[in-house]
């Protein structure tokens, strides 16, 4: 089967870093490249980081594409955990790969263009605040044509929100952006909170991710230092990989269960951020989203470590002077 061509728009953000490095660690995905955006952390922090990232992997033929530093409208928030901050070189070693010149939103278009044209479009694999994917789309809407389908971790749906007690962090951070988006047209895949709170990781499989070589040992130390458990809460040790999820419904689909149901945002008052899905077609409108609803968890949580993992049997390949088939 053909990888799926993707670009990861994100604002790493540990479990961004994660998605990432799945997405590199996995044959069924030719990652073209990352715009990334403010959100978790300053754009200058999650340009840092995701640098540091691809250059873990050697894959510096991955292009890193610096895009917008604040939300369309409304006042910047940042992440929870904003005080990670850039990744720390303790944490994650510094490495060669610097930013593309070129911005992240003439990225987005230029490459969806060009997969317009070949008749092969890209799907987005969209981690953070939905600003850089929404400015491609109101600048130049025929970009639209490039786009397979968004794979967007976000929104709250049965779930409360995180950040405020109705909305989810991406959200959250931009919601007109994200009511733009659902708006365009370009088939949308949702993963809620409803669903990236039902698979929940524990320190063993975080020592696990150091069978990854130099990357997974990088994402054990962010996962071990900055503790993500909440177990009044989540009624159980562990804490949730939100972003991965987007990779691992490309991957294995059959991980999940989801429906197709119309779904929009509120971009105003104390609400702003909610999500909203017609699961019951009250509305009588149009499905804009697939909304995933359910995940294996056991199979979501092995298919991420065994992503992770081959990182290292890389490294050993290349150590060893093989060279991986
Ligand atoms: O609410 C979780 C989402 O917000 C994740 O994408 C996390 O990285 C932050 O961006
Ligand atoms: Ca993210």
């Amino acid at each position: 089967m053909k990888p799926h061509r993707i670009i990861i728009d994100a604002d790493p953000g540990v479990d961004d870093a994660a998605a990432i490095l799945m997405a590199l660690g996995s044959p069924e995905v030719d990652l073209l490249g990352l715009s990334i955006v403010a959100g978790n952390v300053p754009l200058e922090a999650t340009v840092a980081n995701a640098c540091k990232i691809v250059a873990l992997t050697g894959r510096g033929d991955v292009p890193v594409h610096a895009g917008a530093a604040g939300p369309l409208v409304r006042d910047q928030v940042y992440g929870k955990y904003a005080h990670i901050g850039a990744f720390n070189d303790s944490l994650v070693p510094a490495g060669d790969v610097v930013p593309s010149a070129e911005n992240a939103v003439q990225f987005l278009v230029r490459s969806t263009r060009a997969a317009a044209a070949a008749n092969d479009p890209i799907t987005i694999c969209a981690i953070g605040p939905l600003t850089n994917i929404a400015l491609a789309l109101i600048q130049h809407p025929d970009v639209a044509r490039g786009i397979r389908r968004i794979v967007s971790m976000g929104g709250a749906f049965t779930a409360l929100g995180h950040r405020t007690p109705w909305a989810e962090f991406n959200l959250l951070a931009d919601p007109h952006a994200a009511d733009i988006v659902y708006h365009s047209g370009v088939p949308i895949v949702m993963m809620p909170l409803d669903v990236t709170l039902q698979a929940l990781f524990t320190e063993q499989h975080f020592v696990a991710f150091r069978r990854g070589g130099a990357a997974g040992q990088a994402l054990c130390n962010l996962f071990t230092t900055f503790d993500r458990s909440d177990i009044a809460r989540f009624g159980r040790p562990g804490g949730p990989i939100h972003d991965a999820m987007t990779i691992a419904w490309l991957i294995r689909p059959g991980l999940f269960k989801g429906c197709d149901t119309y779904v929009g945002v509120e971009v105003a008052g104390v609400t702003m951020g909610y999500t909203y899905a017609d699961f019951h077609d009250k509305l009588g409108r149009a499905a804009n989203a697939t909304v995933i609803t359910e995940v294996d968890e056991t199979g979501f949580i092995g298919l991420l470590l065994d992503r992770i993992a081959r990182h290292g049997d890389t490294e050993n390949a290349e150590i060893a002077g093989g060279v991986k088939a």
